[in-house]
């Protein structure tokens, strides 16, 4: 070949090697770097001149530094094309620190300076992420499904139930007149008729569970929500419990069910007013509030954009992380066997979801609590469900 086709098909491979969509680097017979190609840089972060000549141990994360020499050493005593770390999850470390997940095949090249070696390096980080999105996806639709069947029981059975304490409701009050001469048998006909209408209200909280109820949907004022809620607590809760309520100005209605939202309130103040039960101070509250998206990724229910959130804020005992990871399950309680059913905030979390939103809580231990109902806007739900439909 003449000097000129020589140095175009050098030209060529150049062309070829820096334009290659894999990282491509090559190694000397000490494991320096020699050569590396745009893509490297781009992975890596350093460009060409910080590379060239530096151990090829630079780009390993720390912890895998101090083997890699072995790795070396045992790849030159037996050279053949293979996959690095065959079965091991590798990483390379950026200039900024930053590890990515990466494959990495070698090539050896016998040259007469020694055993050059070709690593071609791909960045696999959105792979990762996506088996990982996959991961979440599934594990998020498997708790869904056991909610959805564990809903549909209780609604079943609550159902039925319903129908039975509607009977016992019904004779019991009609006893409790036909007593009216009796007064003693007459209490006891009262005692019935609590009894039933606990399980009544029991009852209703499987019903919103399993969202058999959860039909008629309409623009509704929180704040007025909020208000009759305050009202028919004011007057059972004790003095000792301070409750009060902020709205602020100019909150938007939501797209919701005005019995669902009812509950969710009369659930979170029921629980924020247990925590503190030797007094204490719970607070509802009603604001506008952009989620932005770091907060939104945190959270897979929630999105970037406006709010209109409901709080109930508490300084009572607080949750260990334990219970707050648990506190939405259906049946989850800490309350002593026969006070609660584990159902509150199940029954919220249910609400919040078939209503486009998102539940948040926070909590310490000794500090109190603060559960946040996140709903969409109007408009925006509208337009969510233009697009999902
Ligand atoms: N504001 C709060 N402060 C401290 N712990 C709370 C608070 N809210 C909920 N929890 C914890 O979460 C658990 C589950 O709450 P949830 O409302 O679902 O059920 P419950 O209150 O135990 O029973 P139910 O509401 O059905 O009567 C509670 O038992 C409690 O341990
Ligand atoms: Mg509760």
């Amino acid at each position: 070949m003449s000097e000129s086709s020589n140095r175009t098909v050098e030209t060529r491979l150049r062309a070829a090697v820096e334009s290659a969509p894999s990282g491509l680097l090559m190694t000397d017979a000490d494991g320096r770097i020699v050569l590396v190609n745009r893509e490297v840089e781009r992975l890596f972060g350093y460009s060409r001149e910080e590379l060239l000549g530096q151990p090829v141990e630079m780009l390993i994360p720390m912890r895998d530094r101090e083997r890699h020499p072995d790795y070396r050493r045992g790849f030159r005593g037996d050279p053949r094309v293979r996959a690095m770390g065959a079965g091991r999850d590798l990483h390379g470390r950026r200039k900024d620190g930053v590890e990515v997940p990466v494959e990495v095949g070698l090539t050896p090249v016998a040259t007469p300076e020694g055993l050059f070696v070709i690593g071609a390096v791909v960045d696999i980080s959105a792979r990762k992420e996506a088996e990982a999105e996959q991961r979440r996806t599934a594990e998020q639709l498997r708790q869904a499904q056991k909610l959805e069947a564990v809903g549909t029981l209780a609604g079943g059975i609550a159902h039925d139930f319903n129908n039975v304490l509607g009977a016992i409701l019904g004779y019991a009050e009609l006893l409790e007149l036909e007593l009216s001469d009796l007064p003693i048998a007459r209490e006891d006909a009262r005692e019935i008729i609590v009894a039933a209408q606990r399980g009544r209200d029991l009852v209703q909280q499987l019903l919103a569970f399993s969202r058999q109820q959860d039909t008629a949907r309409g623009p509704v004022e929180v704040p007025a929500i909020v208000t009759e809620v305050y009202q028919l607590l004011r007057a059972s809760l004790p003095s000792s419990v301070h409750l009060s309520v902020e709205s602020e100005d100019g909150v938007e209605p939501v797209l919701a069910n005005a019995t669902s939202l009812h509950r969710i309130v009369m659930n979170l103040a029921t629980n924020a007013a247990h925590a503190v039960p030797s007094g204490g101070d719970v607070c509802i509250r009603v604001q506008r509030r952009f989620v932005q998206e770091p907060h939104a990724r945190a959270n897979p229910e929630l999105r970037e954009g406006w709010y209109t959130m409901l709080s109930v804020r508490d300084n009572g005992s607080g949750m260990n992380a334990e219970t707050v990871a648990r506190a939405r399950e259906p049946f989850f309680t800490t309350k002593p066997q026969g006070t609660g059913t584990g159902l509150g905030l199940s029954v919220v979390h249910g609400i919040m979801q078939s209503h486009g939103g998102a539940l948040e809580i926070e909590s310490t231990v000794g500090a109190g609590t603060e559960v946040r109902c996140y709903f969409p806007q109007l408009n925006t739900a509208g337009a969510e469900r233009a697009t999902s439909a």
